[in-house]
């Protein structure tokens, strides 16, 4: 908890938005062990104007006063008083005599006794659940923060979800529900010392403050479980929320500023413009509204530090399918060719699936007016946000720690001390999750973890079973495509694309599913464009046939093994071929899983030498491109990623929100080969995307399918298409990933006309 109050208060000093010599009041400070531990995360003495403890307990106070005259820290006052009647004003020199005087006697919780002089930072331990008047007590704290302050939290808790399940403004709450023996145990348990674990302190903190961070945690102790939270909050009302809530409103769904202003206008009651684009509204500001209008907190998006992770509901099924994990730990698609298609000036504002983040970012380095990385599941976006909270807060050798090796040997205290202050409350409550164990130096890293770890264990896996594993370390290192090329064809391409593999581990269905996300729908155009081509004597127009208005598993089973190991073939080969694996393709470099880091490459001839072990990691040599120490440089200066919307939700419902042509350019991945073909998605999508696109705005997307068959319902929506590479003929290479059988560029030429 101090660690993050530490890291919020430098922030909001640096950006001015607190005194530059802050005052820190810690209510129910003891005998000031926290106040002492603080100088771990900043200069106690001359960080603070001046820090206040304040204990009930005159023994306590005693033993607070011989520390700080022990540490000669003459800035701490130890104060022994009640909580509820502490006020700053009768301590802080420069406050006028009659403002002091007038306040003695005064009810804590009156509104109009806020104190003029207020704490830029407020701190309960293990304080709060030992209150018993809780409720004057919290008032009274709430008086006592200043307009920019931070109040944090820690104390143990018992708690059940139906208390919590239908708020939408508490951050995070993994972990938050305690089971019910937990809640009968340790409740009655800690009564015994006089510590009320009742769930109201808590909820009542809540309730009178915006949440900017939010985490449950256990702590361990002699095999038992006790639960306890940390909480970040600021004051939760602000006078110009409306005017905030439609600025944010404004920039989520690409309104012009005049609409915000409208809304403005009318919640002071001026007359309103008529702008029928005022009535596009975010998600998030509907709930907002909602919340103000039921004098709730807003949602804890609207307290972050930046505005970068928009509100979305963390509760709904759509988002709790994917179990809190991320399928995609890294991007597998070619941001090179993405750069060189779509050309991204600094007019373009682009629409994009998350993933992992990584493309994202290079269209960042690309400097365009905005950016919305759009995700259903939500960790893909905290994996983004992980990698923006990282460019903001962490220099090049810890960025590079992270996410070129996956693995960081500090990686909790950085969350703590330099990320946290970027992250939404939900990325934040994941990441002090299940980020230790992820970066962990003694486990296996990022990028074996997520669903496409089962890729890369599938490769560990052959290593092992097929005896390759040597070859797959030298193929990894070699160093000419010359060398690359017979590493492949003499020892690995036999084993590794053997037809019995094919039909017995590949083409079953629910594997492809788990190991490179492959849904029955891609699965068909696979199946079918195998048939054609197979079928058509004349290949050149075989790959024109629209590709997977089938279904998966019309074709035989063998002939399915046939059509995968097919696949995989025309995938590989042209990659091996024409990349060079060590040093200029890391999509496939990462996937070749090792321990260690890589020895040096072995000299000529490669047999001769001891065999280097292959990386589940990037090298310094071969990485995306968002982690050159040149894109470092760009994207940490200040505000380089304040043109970042990341949105949690279906692509069809943030088009659907986005004001009419406002985009520029979408990037929709292979998403489109997931709809059912003949069903209403793919129609729906395409006229959502005409809707948000300006004319001549372009969509860029990949298929499993040579010709696939939604191309069709973009041409009969106002776009023409281009097929911008395919796999054909055989052998050659669309990219360095060359997972796609063809990438298309769509064009918006024409409107739809006006919704019905
Ligand atoms: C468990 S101790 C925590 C001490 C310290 N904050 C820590 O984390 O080690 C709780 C403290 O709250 C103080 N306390 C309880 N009720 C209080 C009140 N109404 N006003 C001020 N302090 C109070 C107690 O005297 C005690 O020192």
């Amino acid at each position: 908890m101090l660690a993050l109050v530490a890291a919020q208060a430098k922030y909001r000093q640096r950006a001015g938005q607190i005194s530059s010599k802050p005052i820190w009041v810690d209510i129910g400070g003891g005998t000031g062990w926290n106040i002492e531990q603080m100088q771990q995360q900043l200069d106690v003495p001359t960080f603070f104007h001046a820090v206040y403890l304040v204990d009930l307990s005159t023994s306590l106070c005693e033993v607070a006063r011989e520390r700080f005259r022990r540490l000669g820290w003459k800035n701490v006052h130890v104060i022994c008083q009640d909580a509820r009647m502490f006020r700053l004003s009768d301590y802080e020199t420069g406050v006028e005599d009659d403002k002091a005087q007038f306040s003695i006697g005064r009810s804590a919780y009156d509104e109009d006794a806020r104190e003029t002089v207020g704490a830029d930072v407020l701190t309960l331990s293990y304080s709060l659940s030992m209150i018993p008047e809780f409720h004057p007590a919290i008032d009274s704290v709430s008086n006592l923060l200043a307009p920019n302050g931070i109040i944090g939290v820690v104390d143990f808790y018992v708690q059940n979800q139906v208390e919590f399940q239908s708020r939408n403004y508490m951050g995070g709450a993994i972990n938050r529900h305690c089971m019910w023996i937990s809640r009968v145990f340790w409740r009655t348990w800690f009564e015994l010392d006089r510590v009320n674990l009742d769930s109201a302190r808590r909820d009542y903190m809540e309730y009178k403050f915006g949440t900017i961070l939010s985490g449950n945690r256990r702590c361990r102790l002699f095999g038992f479980r006790i639960p306890y939270y940390i909480w970040i909050g600021c004051a939760r009302d602000t006078s110009s929320s409306m005017q905030q809530l439609a600025a944010l409103d404004a920039a989520v769904t690409e309104s012009p500023f005049i609409s915000a202003l409208d809304v403005h206008a009318k919640s002071i009651g001026k007359p309103r413009r008529s702008s029928s684009l005022s009535e596009r509204h975010s998600k998030a500001y509907e709930s907002a509204v909602v919340n103000l209008a039921a004098s709730l907190p807003l949602p804890a998006a609207y307290y972050q530090n930046n505005k970068t992770r928009i509100y979305y509901d963390e509760t709904l099924q759509k988002h709790r399918q994917f179990n809190d994990e991320y399928i995609y730990a890294f991007t597998w698609e070619d941001s090179r060719v993405d750069s060189r298609l779509l050309k991204i000036t600094s007019e373009d504002v682009i629409l994009a699936i998350t993933s992992a983040g990584d493309n994202i970012l290079s269209y960042a380095l690309e400097r365009p007016k905005r950016i919305h990385a759009v995700d259903l599941n939500p960790s893909q976006n905290h994996l983004l946000e992980l990698k923006v909270a990282a460019f903001r807060g962490l220099e090049y050798a810890d960025m590079w720690k992270i996410f070129g090796e996956g693995k960081h040997e500090n990686f909790h205290d950085l969350l703590l001390q330099r990320l946290s202050p970027h992250l939404s409350s939900q990325a934040f409550d994941y990441w002090l999750h299940v980020g230790p164990a992820t970066f962990s130096p003694q486990g296996k890293g990022l990028y074996s973890t997520g669903g496409s770890r089962h890729a890369l264990q599938l490769v560990q896996w052959l290593g092992k079973l097929l005896g390759i594993g040597k070859d797959l370390s030298q193929f990894a290192a070699a160093q000419t495509l010359a060398e690359q090329r017979e590493i492949w064809t003499k020892r690995i391409r036999r084993v590794l694309l053997s037809r019995l593999l094919a039909y017995f581990v590949i083409g079953s269905e629910r594997f492809l599913w788990k190991a490179l996300g492959v849904p029955s729908e891609q699965r068909a155009m696979i199946e079918e464009d195998f048939k054609r081509m197979g079928e058509s004597p004349d290949a050149a127009t075989a790959d024109q046939k629209a590709s997977g208005d089938g279904k998966a598993g019309t074709v035989t089973a063998t002939k399915s093994g046939q059509a995968i190991w097919n696949y995989g073939v025309e995938t590989l080969d042209p990659v091996v071929a024409n990349t060079l694996i060590s040093e200029d393709n890391h999509y496939y470099l990462v996937c070749l899983l090792g321990k260690h880091p890589p020895p040096p490459p072995p000299s000529p001839p490669y047999r001769a030498t001891n065999p280097p072990i292959p990386t589940g990691h990037y090298t310094p040599k071969c990485h995306p491109t968002y982690l050159a120490p040149k894109s470092h440089a760009r994207l940490s200066t200040p505000s380089a990623l304040d043109n970042l919307r990341i949105h949690t939700d279906e692509l069809s419902e943030v088009f659907a929100r986005m004001q009419p042509a406002s985009l520029t350019i979408a990037v929709l991945m292979d998403s489109m080969d997931w709809f059912t073909p003949g069903g209403p998605e793919a129609p729906a999508q395409v006229r959502a995307v005409n809707r948000a696109l300006k004319i001549g705005g372009r969509v860029l997307l990949r298929s499993a399918g040579l010709s696939p068959w939604y191309v069709g319902v973009f041409e009969e929506c106002g776009f023409v298409s281009k097929r911008v590479a395919a796999r054909v003929p055989k052998g050659v290479c669309t990219d360095r990933v060359n997972m796609y059988a063809s990438t298309w560029i769509c064009t918006k030429v024409e409107g739809l006309g006006p919704e019905v």
